[in-house]
């Protein structure tokens, strides 16, 4: 039984009051630096803590060094992730001595660990408050009592299963694409990750406020919209019984508009062939809204003896099944994954079952990453950790039988027109732009700046493993 709370309207009314005292006190040209680590979901949290920041006057700076508020939005999937954050809260120190009134926040997944909570009070007395990743809806009520009260504040609550609507949201969307969160937390404790003890229980947003989303973002101008939840296949809101994420699916794609829909992550165990077929029924098409032809499924190990120390509840062999039957229903699909090396036990033998499931599924790109040990999780508990050396060799031999193979299947594309939706000014050479195509394959052309959110159709000249290039063309696209 999920312990779920849909906050009340008076609650969100107490926030926004908070939002309108908070301007009241602070005025006119107060600027907040927000920096973000991590996955898409801190992205979509990032935007929820700005939009709020809007409300209570401040205006957003790129510059942490004009900034009266600066908010650390933290990841802890990995160390590494947690030591950068913890690195870059260390440097704001300078500014807070040059700037005394300044105030530093933060938030998300690393400090929503209680031994974080303890390192940051203790060894961090210039940071003010912290935020743990359920509660960012009181991000007005905490900063109005940090400045009011003049005293640190420190909140999270792990087991708080909250749903906030109506929240103020501040997207950037230039580039046509946009991010919804249709749920929250994660119920499936894979035994490496820290996820389900920071971010709290699996939790669905009602389907009405998610398709009332995406209506308004379809009004502005959106294309692109990438659907976000930790597991989006489990995806099951208390209000509707028996609906779940193909509905939600079906639901979204009979609204009026043009857009492609993303969605990520999802989970083997959960994924079913019948959300394949609504994909494949409502491809993206112009002049209506179409899922993309994009598959984004983690494998974690090609080992079936991995995979069960790893709690994944699935084998290669169901694994495999659900990819043949996408190929079969969706010739052109994109299929990416992750995958850890160097978990716990991982045998040259479980290793080498990894490259061979690469090398037969063949990925268009694969997200790799060294088992990284989480305190507080089964796995950083398990005999048979695996030396630095032994993780980082594996690594190696992984990410260069990738590069190849990506570099062939983005090679089949020389010669062929795509469509693709232009994001930005591309971010190695300012003189192209960078575009993205339904099936999430990058492409660097020359074009004018004005084409920045609109669709084009390239013929692809060049490839190579994560980027292809290409000029634009007119007429059908392929
Ligand atoms: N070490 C390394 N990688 C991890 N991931 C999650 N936890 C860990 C960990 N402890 C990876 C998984 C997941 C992705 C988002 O991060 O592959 O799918
Ligand atoms: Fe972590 Fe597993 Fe949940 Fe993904 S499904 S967030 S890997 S526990």
């Amino acid at each position: 039984m999920i312990n779920e709370v849909s906050l009340s309207k008076e609650e969100i009314k107490r926030q926004f009051d908070y939002m309108s005292d908070i301007s009241k006190i602070i005025g006119h040209g107060k600027k907040i630096f927000v920096q973000t680590f991590g996955c898409q979901q801190n992205e979509a949290d990032s935007e929820k803590l700005l939009g709020m920041a809007e409300k209570m006057g401040y205006e957003k700076t790129n510059d942490p060094n004009e900034a009266s508020l600066i908010l650390i939005n933290t990841c802890a999937v990995r160390e590494h992730a947690e030591l950068k954050a913890l690195s870059i809260a260390g440097g704001y120190k300078h500014c807070k001595e040059k700037n005394p009134g300044l105030i530093i926040g933060i938030c998300g997944c690393m400090v929503s660990q209680e031994h974080r909570k303890s390192d940051i009070k203790n060894k961090y007395p210039y940071i003010d408050f912290l935020i743990g990743t359920t509660l960012i809806h009181r991000f007005p009520e905490i900063l109005y009592k940090t400045i009011t009260e003049k005293k640190r504040n420190f909140v999270i609550d792990n087991s708080a299963a909250i749903i906030a609507e109506g929240l103020p949201v501040s997207r950037d969307l230039s580039s046509g694409s946009a991010y919804v969160s249709i749920m929250y937390g994660c119920n499936n404790f894979c035994t490496y990750c820290i996820v389900p003890y920071v971010r709290g229980r699996e939790r669905s947003r009602d389907p009405e406020a998610v398709l009332g989303e995406i209506k308004e973002l379809l009004n502005s101008g959106v294309k692109e919209i990438t659907l976000l939840g930790q597991n989006v296949n489990s995806y099951r809101p208390l209000s509707k019984a028996q609906y779940g994420f193909k509905d939600l699916l079906t639901d979204i794609c009979k609204l009026p508009g043009e857009a492609i829909i993303h969605f990520m992550t999802s989970h083997p165990k959960d994924a079913s062939k019948e959300l394949i077929d609504v994909m494949a029924k409502n491809p993206p098409e112009k002049g209506k809204i179409g899922i993309s032809s994009r598959f984004h499924l983690p494998l974690q190990s090609g080992s079936d003896r991995v995979l069960k120390a790893m709690n994944r509840h699935y084998d290669t062999a169901h694994y495999k099944e659900l990819i043949y039957y996408m190929r079969e229903r969706i010739p052109d699909i994109t299929i990416t994954t992750d995958i850890i090396v160097g978990f716990p036990g991982e045998s040259e033998k479980d290793f080498n079952e990894t490259l061979d499931m690469l090398k037969e599924i063949r990925y268009d790109n694969i997200y790799s990453f060294i088992y990284s040990k989480r305190s507080g999780t089964p796995a950083a508990v398990m005999e048979n950790q695996i030396p630095d050396e032994i993780k980082g060799a594996r690594f190696q031999k992984m990410v260069a039988l990738q590069t190849e193979i990506s570099k062939e299947k983005n090679f089949e594309f020389v010669g062929k027109t795509v469509r693709a939706l232009v994001e930005g000014i591309s971010k190695t050479d300012d003189k192209k732009l960078t575009a993205r195509t339904a099936s999430n394959r990058v492409i660097h052309f020359e074009g004018d700046r004005s084409l920045i959110g609109e669709y084009v159709n390239i013929l692809i000249e060049n490839a190579e493993p994560h980027v292809m290039y290409g000029r634009q063309v007119y007429g059908k696209y392929i």
